[in-house]
């Protein structure tokens, strides 16, 4: 079967009757932002001076009082190795892989699928996405400037591999002891790290080390904890719920804990529509065609369980057909998907704290959550991203204006600062400007009387964000997925990963009621590419758009924009029609992207605080050439280029736009740092403050073994991590943290 880099399959899941979506909810990444970084800290990296830095926080400001760092490495060539390939100098260890045990009471990794499924409590899940790196001091507090210790926490976003068990999976109805080690691969993780001269190791035995999965008991808070919307036979109050799943991107806080984002939860999900619409409300109905929870099969067939223990709802309460008699949802698991998609906090620091969800952030396939920098006195700010095709970019701002005395206070601050504010969503015009929309009760026509939805209070919005964003008209985006800020000068980046044709049609009608969209300024390809001899179409390569608020303030409601990079490939395929051929240049490597720093799917995004950008793709577009990648570059800033004609075409049909574009990219802007192993998405990135030590996800390597993701292949489409020592390995391929390091103990990149 095929295999997926992107959540095609997610969005469009009535025909995906089993276990294979299981691996088909495939998702990608993530990552994380260092607003709020102290200049102490900021002064560690690169011996840069950060004086003026500080007082920097007028987003008009042209960043000149931050040096432009340079980057300084020999670029990595594209490649189909099974290993990670990084710049001469450089070196590369395996700090954290699926199955390894989080104490010494553990058994380790046995490569043999024999690891209980209890015993994924103490040990690493699967498929490593978003990932931060958070200070810890020798009071066990957190510590902005710590290099040398650390909480490392992380999201995995799924159970993509047949590794875990001795032979693969089973068929539904599926076996208990399987389904409690799939589902308790998922979660987050929070080690310790330490570093001793150039080496980091995970601290076993670290009383901050901790896993949380789908059955770890959370607070939904904010406006929608204790409504109708979420009372469930687990808590008929509405205000507790279980876990947290599909946990791709991150974000945190300034003072000092973890955000994990819920993005493709549908997917788990199962909701025969047939049956069960019936029993349902007009409204109810809306939310799951909207949230694609139609006709949906559990991806895993968790429900199918039958289970020792008869009053165990651990399985269960993955079908939400509505099977009680209750009113109010209290008897059974009807409500259930309502209790995700959402932004959970989680504080490192207490592991026994009961992580909290967000509610007043919005619901939607949630990639990441990205701050921008905290400046005292002013409201705090979240970046998202709806990773679906053809939806939205989202920004909270919050109603409390920051204090750094609140830094270290935990879930306390989130309460302080993520349970009122307003959620906007993001319009992007041709011109190069572009407003942020309130998704606010009685605001924009957000209420009882409104033709899409009927919004009676901000819970309903919240639960039906995408309904309210649609209502306002948001701009249809080619697949939101990772943020980042700049730390230089406050401007945003946002990587729209790809999308197929049918999400944006060069020319016609887009059909009512689906997410198409013809091309426009801000999503404005569409061509056909081949891959290994057959054709793909659509904003294939995807692209980076980036914007910077207005005024002086990041909750402003109007912004500045334009593509900071599009992704391509450095000249057409060979195969390509002459046509195809002559236009590439214009129209689809408009970027000027050359072999050094060509790429495509752009997906996790990273600013290090000295304003480098980490570019990491998740790519099936380009894979006949090069496995995914890593790539540094310098950025500019909004409208340091050009605007530009770009004409889409698809067959005889052609369309063009122009679009505000920024400058070109050179090597010495932009430069590819790594390539992955085979199979892989590159994926989750952090760094100490001292910019010695990066840390990185690798996901899924070897998914497109032959056989399928069902049964324990025959053969191995990767042997990675083992082969990143030993090339000849024969081991099964497992998701890891690595550790980056350069040979000579300097900071990384520059
Ligand atoms: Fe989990 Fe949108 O990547
Ligand atoms: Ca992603
Ligand atoms: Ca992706
Ligand atoms: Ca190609």
């Amino acid at each position: 079967m095929s295999h997926h880099h992107d959540v095609d399959v997610v969005t469009n899941n009535s025909d995906n009757p089993h276990i294979l979506d299981v691996v088909q909810a495939r998702f990608t990444r993530r990552q994380t932002l260092l607003g709020g970084l102290s200049a102490t800290t900021a002064a560690l990296f690169g011996g840069l001076t950060l004086t003026g830095c500080d007082s920097n926080d007028d987003n008009d400001s042209d960043g000149s009082s931050l040096p432009a760092p340079t980057l300084n490495f020999s670029a990595v060539e594209k490649n189909q190795l099974d290993k990670i390939t990084v710049p001469a100098g450089y070196s590369v260890a395996v700090l954290y892989a699926l199955g390894d045990a989080l104490d010494d009471a553990t058994p380790a990794w046995a490569d043999n699928g024999t690891e209980t499924a209890e015993s994924y409590e103490k040990r690493a899940g699967d498929n490593h996405d978003g990932m931060y790196y958070f200070g810890l001091s020798d009071a066990g507090k957190f510590d902005a400037n710590r290099s040398d210790r650390g909480l490392l926490c992380m999201n995995h976003e799924y159970n993509s591999s047949p590794y875990i068990h001795p032979n693969g999976y089973s068929p539904a109805p599926r076996p208990e002891e399987e389904a409690l080690k799939e589902i308790n691969c998922h979660g987050v993780s929070v080690i310790e790290v330490k570093r001793t001269g150039a080496v980091v190791s995970v601290i076993k035995g670290s009383a901050f080390n901790r896993r949380i999965t789908p059955n770890t008991v959370m607070d939904m808070a904010g406006p929608v904890s204790g409504t109708a919307w979420n009372k469930t036979l687990f808590d008929a109050t509405g205000k507790t719920t279980r876990g947290t799943i599909n946990n791709c991107a991150n974000g945190y806080t300034p003072w000092g804990t973890y955000l994990t984002c819920e993005e493709n939860w549908n997917g788990f999900f199962k909701r025969p529509s047939a049956v069960d619409n019936a029993n349902r409300s007009a409204r109810e109905i809306a939310i799951f065609n909207r949230y694609n929870l139609n006709n949906n099969a559990d991806s895993q067939n968790w429900s199918t369980v039958v289970p020792a223990d008869a009053s165990t709802t651990v399985f269960s309460r993955w079908d939400a057909t509505k099977k009680g008699t209750s009113t109010d949802g209290s008897d059974d698991f009807r409500h259930e998907p309502h209790n995700y998609g959402w932004i959970v906090e989680i504080d490192p620091f207490t592991s026994t704290s009961r992580p909290k969800k967000r509610t007043a952030l919005g619901r939607f396939a949630h990639e990441g959550c990205w701050p921008a920098k905290a400046v005292a006195g002013q409201p705090l700010v979240w970046y998202m991203g709806d990773d679906n095709r053809g939806d939205y970019i989202y920004k909270f701002v919050s109603k409390a204006n920051w204090d750094p005395a609140d830094i270290g206070k935990g879930l306390a601050a989130g309460d302080k600062y993520m349970n009122e504010g307003t959620l906007y969503v993001a319009r992007f015009k041709a011109d190069g400007s572009g407003d942020w929309a309130a998704l606010a009760y009685g605001a924009n026509g957000l209420d009882e009387g409104n033709v899409l939805f009927s919004f009676a209070n901000q819970a309903d919005i919240l639960v039906a964000t995408r309904i309210a964003a649609d209502a306002v008209g948001a701009t249809k985006m080619d697949r939101p997925e990772w943020g980042a800020v700049n730390p230089v000068n406050g401007e945003v980046y946002m990587t729209l990963t790809n999308s197929n044709t049918a999400n944006r049609l060069v020319t016609g009608t887009p059909t009512a009621g689906t997410r198409q969209a013809l091309t426009d300024a801000a999503n404005p390809r569409v061509y056909e590419d081949k891959k290994a001899g057959s054709n793909q179409s659509g904003n294939v390569n995807g692209h980076i758009i980036r914007w910077r608020e207005d005024g002086s303030s990041n909750a402003a409601t109007t912004f500045k924009w334009d593509v900071y990079l599009f992704g391509a490939q450095e000249k057409a395929d060979a195969t390509a029609t002459t046509d195809e051929a002559a236009a590439y240049q214009a129209n689809v490597n408009v970027s000027s992207l050359k072999a050094s720093n060509d790429f495509s799917s752009p997906d996790g995004l990273w600013f290090d605080p000295r304003g480098v950008l980490w570019i990491q793709t998740d790519d099936g577009a380009y894979t006949d050439v090069t496995n995914c990648m890593m790539l540094a570059a310098v950025p500019g800033k909004v409208g340091d280029g050009s605007r530009k004609s770009i004409t889409s075409k698809l067959g005889a049909n052609t369309r063009t736009v122009e679009s505000p574009v920024g400058k070109a990219a050179e090597e010495t802007t932009l430069r590819r740092f790594l390539v992955g192993p085979k199979q892989c998405e590159v994926t989750g990135i952090a760094m100490t403050p001292d910019g010695k030590t990066m840390f990185l996800n690798i996901q899924h390597p070897g998914e497109e073994s032959a056989g399928g993701d069902i049964t324990l292949p025959a053969t191995y489409g990767s042997h990675w991590p083992d082969t990143q020592a030993n090339a000849t390995s024969t081991k099964r391929p497992r998701s890891a943290t690595v550790v980056i390091s350069r040979n000579d103990g300097g900071v990384i990149g520059i």
